[in-house]
């Protein structure tokens, strides 16, 4: 048997919508765009979505949006996919790293509050796997010091804790639509923000600066357009936003199936004594985009080859990032910086989860780990 690590939800309906696309005369971002933002802000609950080309674009113009650059400070987690700290390496501040709960992967509230300076402008949580950080704690220790928080969601729509969902306590909020996220264009990303004056900015920072998209000058007659302020080439297009159309509209029904997945895991795994699974907070619903399993660090890479030899898809999320190599010669991390995160990510396996899984795939899974641990 082979049990793939991903599989995508792209239908009928998907690729009917992507040949209107093509079959039409736009390509490029326009009504199909629109239409998606709308849909994904009111999925969301928040005021305005603004489609990009990915969510590393999203952290990068969210980070331009607040004008945060060079002698300022921003604060992440080290147990993240590259792009959270790439994205303020490219704005030219200062990345501090703070570690996790060793709980729950999530950055951890106190550490962050301990790490703000005079330099400090913004935080960017993490919802590791699915799983919301605090962000009533976080938005406290934002509004005391005046920090901007952009939320790192790339792993986060369906998700909520304490009432509040991704996007809505944030300034901005970050999202994937990279090829193995819960909806897919196989690239992709927005950024939700709060008033119709920066998502009009934001409009502007993904399309070069210019004062009208293409869009714009298209649909009427041919006016000059300005340059009004350096932007970036990040606009989402028409069949990205086809794509994901229709896999909005079914994000709970997916959504529903990976959560009764990640509990027949959870059941198997629970009283294994090699295993420790994350912890997930209470009054929180996980958005279940990765299931992972934390084993000894010294025996994970051993474990991980069994289970490829059983022609299982597996994944690791993540390494910590201070210690590959480029941080770790760039700024002088050492092993010990950051002890949860690095527990975390030494032992981390993330197992096959997507809503066409058979029952027989999942107890397969669960059987070949079972074993692999064991010898
Ligand atoms: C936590 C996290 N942040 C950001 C990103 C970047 O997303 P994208 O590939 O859309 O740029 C990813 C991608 O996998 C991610 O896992």
């Amino acid at each position: 048997m082979k049990v793939e690590f991903y599989k995508h939800n792209i239908g009928e309906e998907e690729k009917r919508k992507a040949l209107e696309v093509l079959d039409g005369i736009f390509l490029t971002t326009g009504k199909y765009v629109e239409e998606f933002e709308k849909t994904f802000s009111d999925y969301l609950g928040v005021e305005f979505a603004v489609g990009v080309s990915s969510c590393t674009a999203a952290l990068h113009l969210a980070l331009m949006h607040y004008g945060i650059g060079a002698g300022d400070e921003v604060i992440t987690t080290p147990l993240t996919f590259i792009a959270t700290a790439n994205a303020i390496l490219y704005s030219g501040a200062k990345l501090v790293f703070v570690d996790v709960e060793k709980e729950t992967g999530l950055i951890d509230p106190e550490k962050v509050e301990a790490a703000v300076t005079k330099r400090t402008k913004a935080i960017i949580p993490v919802h590791l796997y699915g799983v919301m950080a605090d962000m009533k704690r976080l938005r406290k220790v934002a509004d005391k010091y005046g920090l901007k928080i952009i939320e790192d969601s790339a792993h986060c729509i369906e998700g909520e804790r304490d009432g509040i969902r991704p996007g809505e306590s944030g300034d901005a909020a970050c999202f994937s639509f990279y090829a193995t996220k819960n909806i897919t264009s196989g690239e992709g990303g927005a950024i939700t923000v709060h008033t119709k004056e920066e998502k009009d900015r934001l409009y502007k920072l993904r399309s070069h600066g210019m004062s009208r998209e293409a869009y714009g000058r298209y649909e009427s007659l041919y006016r000059h357009w300005d340059m009004e302020t350096l932007g970036w080439k990040y606009n989402m297009n028409n069949i990205q936003a086809a794509l994901l159309l229709n896999q909005i509209k079914n994000v709970e029904k997916y959504w529903k199936r990976r959560e009764e997945i990640c509990r027949r895991y959870e059941s198997a795994f629970k009283d294994e004594k090699k295993i420790r699974l994350l912890t997930i907070p209470p009054h929180t619903k996980s958005a279940r985009h990765l299931i992972t399993i934390l084993v000894d660090p010294q025996t994970r890479d051993e474990i991980l080859a069994k289970l490829q030899k059983r022609d299982i898809g597996v994944a690791v999320n993540f390494r910590p990032i201070h210690l590959l190599t480029y941080y770790r010669q760039t700024y002088g991390y050492k092993i010990g910086a950051f002890p949860a995160s690095e527990e975390i990510g030494g032992g981390t396996i993330s197992l096959p989860l997507y809503p066409q899984l058979t029952d027989e795939e999942i107890e397969y899974v669960i059987k070949s780990v079972k074993e692999a641990i064991r010898k």
